[in-house]
């Protein structure tokens, strides 16, 4: 039941509560990383890592690339207070969007009022590469369109209202900020602005689901971000979400029978250690920008 919810969103405030320094006790920003992401936490400085299995309340990680911690410290120059979660919770894992989204929900109770996230995805729009980066301007929530939302169920009137609007939940001083730092930076990478599609996995996408989802406007594809950015805009957060693009080249036809030489046998077949490949090579640039973007904050 709610009550139920709330109590155990307290239990685990004050578990937290206890273990941060007077310093870190209020963080500011809360950051979720992506798949092969979890490098942003080695930009924090004095890092006290509580893990999910020592929180009340919390689920654990099951995914290979994600570990299941969170790190308390501060970031840049300005030493922002932040809140990082390494290792993020799925909807495909069996949870249930509460439990997903527990710990968005915590970290408004201990005073975070910006959340940035980061994801791997796959590419829809052909014209993104593999290591390019999309900033996240609206999504499509195939679930929640279907029923499967974080918010259904009692509104919880404690966080906000029953009708969250959505229209302006990417906040666009946030991805102006994220643009200025990459000019700044001079990183070189390509960085996109669009449309980010939640598909609930766990598998990837059919050939023809991504036709598909680029028929209806996606120009990226993943399996996480969506709920936690709608239960975080339900907060009251501001909003930054990011997206590595770590597939190309996703649906093309398949070989035919009727070829005599059949070819394109994987072609645009995405798979887990591809993700947490170029996840990787693209580690250092997200985790300058998003240290970056929070010494801002
Ligand atoms: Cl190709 N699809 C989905 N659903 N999630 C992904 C992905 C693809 N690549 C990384 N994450």
């Amino acid at each position: 039941s709610t009550d139920t919810y709330i109590a155990k969103l307290n239990e685990a405030l004050q578990t937290i509560k206890v273990k941060l320094p007077l310093d870190l006790s209020s963080p500011r920003v809360l950051i979720i990383c992506g798949s092969g992401l979890g490098g942003i936490a080695s930009k924090i400085s004095s890092p006290l890592e509580i893990a999910y299995s020592d929180i009340p309340g919390f689920k654990v990680s099951t995914v290979a690339g994600h570990a299941g911690k969170l790190v308390f410290g501060t970031m840049g120059s300005n030493a922002v207070p932040v809140m990082c979660m390494v290792g993020r919770l799925h909807f495909y894992e069996g949870y249930e969007f509460n439990d997903t989204n527990f710990p968005v929900r915590l970290a408004s109770l201990l005073g975070v009022s910006t959340m940035i996230v980061t994801n791997a995805a796959g590419g829809l729009n052909t014209g993104y590469k593999a290591g390019d980066l999309m900033i996240i301007d609206d999504h499509l929530n195939l679930p929640g369109l279907a029923g499967f939302h974080p918010l259904r169920g009692p509104n919880l009137e404690m966080f906000g209202p029953r009708f969250q609007p959505l229209s302006d939940a990417y906040s666009l001083k946030l991805r102006q900020l994220f643009f200025q730092k990459k000019l700044a930076l001079n990183i070189t990478r390509t960085i996109h602005e669009g449309t980010y599609v939640f598909a609930a996995g766990p598998t990837f996408e059919s050939r023809a689901e991504v036709r598909m989802l680029r028929v209806l406007g996606g120009d990226a594809v993943g399996m996480s971000t969506v709920p936690e950015v709608i239960v975080g805009r339900h907060c009251g957060l501001e909003v930054l979400a990011v997206s590595l693009i770590t597939n190309e080249g996703l649906g093309a036809k398949p070989a035919s029978a009727f070829d005599k030489e059949p070819e394109r046998l994987d072609k645009g077949m995405a798979s887990h250690d591809e993700v947490l490949e170029n996840a990787n090579a693209a580690s250092k640039d997200v985790q300058m920008l998003v240290s970056e973007v929070v010494n801002e904050l």
